[in-house]
């Protein structure tokens, strides 16, 4: 499927031919055609051409409108153009006309992907992301890697890709042998009727959010008692110490009450993403452990091929161009002196695993900017091992999340925010705004909307923001019916359902009337349906989910202004009404489907 062109794309097509018949030696040019105030679009691209040809621009630019113009009917068909004019130095306007325009988003609407293609070479891609750590609780940091990795996964299968999910979560290292060490001492400690999880037990089933909340209580009971035992008692820490070779060993009673651990984390992972409504399940969790038997192979490879080298005991890979503030190197550990295998050898056996095993053409990491470093060092080793080719790796890496003070966002006494706690104040807040614009709803009805409504604004924020900047956390601004938020856009897309609601109690129907003049807010509104495609394109280039939240927040704005200047139902004619209803229909769609696309839900009514 090769999706319906839009008008930019068959203009600039009719440019790049009209320059090559100006200027045979200026073929394959850029005319850097863009939107544009003072017409439709506006090509920016000959006055650099002709100042590199050392021609003249106004003289260029008047030649090649010449043959736009007169390229009339290049595809068969009508032309799509109105008017070329040149301006400036060396500008051109150009002008559609408003049936091209009509007929594009008609085919446009005539198509369930409303004329999207799918990617031109579709291929294996890997999205890491959320990667929370076992036996802790998740922090805004796993929310924003969550979040972001669920509308890329989103944006790439709706493109074609095949799309491998992996939840890398951190559920190896030295921190367990405290824990089951602690638990085979205790071995009531994890029971579901312990204290603080007393409420959760009961015999009733327990709802996915109270069981999730619960585990996690029980698990930050065995984490905070069986470090302070830790710190305390010598001895303990020294059998803690045993038990980590234990379970390196594989030893059996070790590693069940490992999995018991982890089987308990996933409760309240699971809860989190069932609250979230993202698509993330157990069989896309694959964890550190998963790679524990490749480790020993690895790194004895890595030594062989002289990649890694041994330095003070520990295996080590280095770098030229990384060092630390005392310019001494800085190396990538693959293993300790200790023989114990960190953080990097993990990283290296997944990427063996994912190119050679899962064949991934693509691998992007959704991990915190504070990585960065880490990611290099892990690149460039693999590739020297020869196990990643050039271009395949990717780490996207994103800013912090601030509390109102710009400081990173925390709890007042310094501890990392409950999750669970902000999404529930997240829905409360939401349910407020929703009480206030419906009534009639029953208890279930402002419960869901106050749901998609709440979950949406913390994930809308989040996408809306240039992935690398830092943002502040503030509630508040997230809910506000005002501005660049998802309930504004949620919002816009119930209007128009309300609007099409009642054209259909009316009889009234929808369709693209091609002989019809439209006035300048209709024009602006197509213009912009028109670019849906485009959009997606940029967003997959870049990896940049903010590219779509700015063009739907700017559709929403184009369809307020639409209604303000041209009402729907109340057309002067029969005609006028059925194209405008078939713009609202196809704003929906395109609001509905790009808002999909970042995982936000939008109702029909709100
Ligand atoms: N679990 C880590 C953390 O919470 C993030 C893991 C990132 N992914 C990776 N492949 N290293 O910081």
């Amino acid at each position: 499927m090769t999706g319906v062109p839009s008008l930019s794309t068959v203009i600039d097509q009719r440019l790049a031919a009209a320059i090559a018949d100006a200027l045979p030696e200026a073929a394959g040019a850029d005319p850097l055609l863009r939107r544009s105030d003072r017409a439709d679009f506006q090509a920016n691209g000959l006055l650099a051409l002709a100042k590199r040809l050392k021609g003249n621009p106004r003289e260029l630019a008047g030649r090649v409108a010449a043959g736009v113009e007169s390229g009339a009917g290049a595809e068969g068909g009508e032309s799509p153009i109105r008017e070329v004019e040149v301006s400036g130095p060396g500008f051109l306007n150009i002008t559609v006309t408003d049936a091209a325009l009509l007929r594009t988003l008609a085919a446009r609407a005539a198509d369930d992907r409303l004329g999207v293609p799918f990617a031109a070479h579709p291929g294996t891609m890997i999205v890491e992301y959320s990667q929370p750590n076992v036996a802790k609780e998740m922090h805004v940091g796993h929310l924003r890697s969550t979040v972001i990795g669920d509308a890329l996964v989103r944006i790439m299968e709706f493109r074609g890709e095949k799309v491998i999910k992996r939840n890398h979560v951190g559920d190896w290292g030295t921190q367990f042998g405290m824990l089951i060490q602690y638990l085979i001492e205790h071995p009531h400690e994890l029971d579901h009727e312990g204290a603080e999880g007393a409420e959760a037990a009961g015999g009733e089933a327990e709802t996915g959010g109270e069981s999730g909340s619960a585990a996690m209580s029980r698990l930050n009971r065995l984490y905070r008692a069986s470090r302070e035992l830790f710190d305390a008692d010598p001895e303990f820490k020294e059998r803690a110490r045993r038990r980590v070779v234990d379970l390196q060993a594989g030893d059996g009673r070790t590693l069940a009450l490992w999995q018991r651990i982890v089987d308990e984390s996933k409760l309240y992972f699971n809860a989190v993403y069932d609250r979230l409504g993202v698509l993330l399940t157990d069989e896309d969790l694959v964890g550190e452990s998963a790679y524990n038997d490749d480790l020993a192979d690895l790194s004895a490879e890595l030594e062989e091929s002289g990649v890694a080298v041994r330095s003070d005991g520990a295996l080590c890979v280095f770098f030229d161009d990384i060092k630390g503030p005392d310019d001494k190197p800085v190396p990538l550990i693959v293993r300790k002196a200790d023989g114990g295998f960190g953080y990097a050898a993990t990283d290296l056996a997944a990427i063996r695993n994912r190119i050679g095993t899962l064949h991934a053409d693509t691998m992007l990491y959704i991990v915190d900017a504070r990585q960065a470093l880490h990611f290099r060092m892990v690149f460039e080793t693999a590739r020297r091992a020869g196990w990643l080719p050039e271009g395949v790796a990717h780490h996207l890496p994103f800013g912090t999340v601030l509390g109102k003070d710009g400081k990173p966002f925390k709890t007042r006494s310094g501890e990392t925010v409950r999750l669970m706690d902000l999404l529930d104040e997240a829905v409360a807040r939401a349910r407020a705004v929703v009480e206030e614009k419906a009534t009639g709803l029953t208890e279930a009805e402002v419960a869901e909307r106050a749901t998609e409504v709440g979950i949406g604004a913390v994930k809308y924020a989040d996408l809306s923001t240039s992935r690398t900047r830092d943002y502040v956390f503030d509630l508040d601004r997230m809910v506000s019916l005002n501005g660049n938020t998802s309930v504004y856009l949620q919002y816009a897309y119930a209007r128009i359902r309300s609007i099409l609601r009642r054209a259909e109690g009316e009889g009234a129907h929808a369709e693209a009337r091609l002989e019809l003049p439209l006035a300048p807010a209709e024009r602006a509104l197509a213009l912009h349906l028109d670019a849906f495609a485009e959009t997606l394109q940029d967003v997959a280039d870049a990896y940049e989910p903010h590219r779509l939240a700015a063009y739907l927040y700017a559709l929403a704005s184009h369809v307020t202004a639409f209604y303000d200047q041209c009402p729907v139902l109340r057309a002067p004619d029969e005609a006028t009404r059925a194209n405008r209803l078939f713009l609202c229909e196809l704003a929906g769609r395109t609001l509905s489907q790009g808002m999909a696309l970042l995982g936000i839900k939008t109702p029909e009514r709100l």
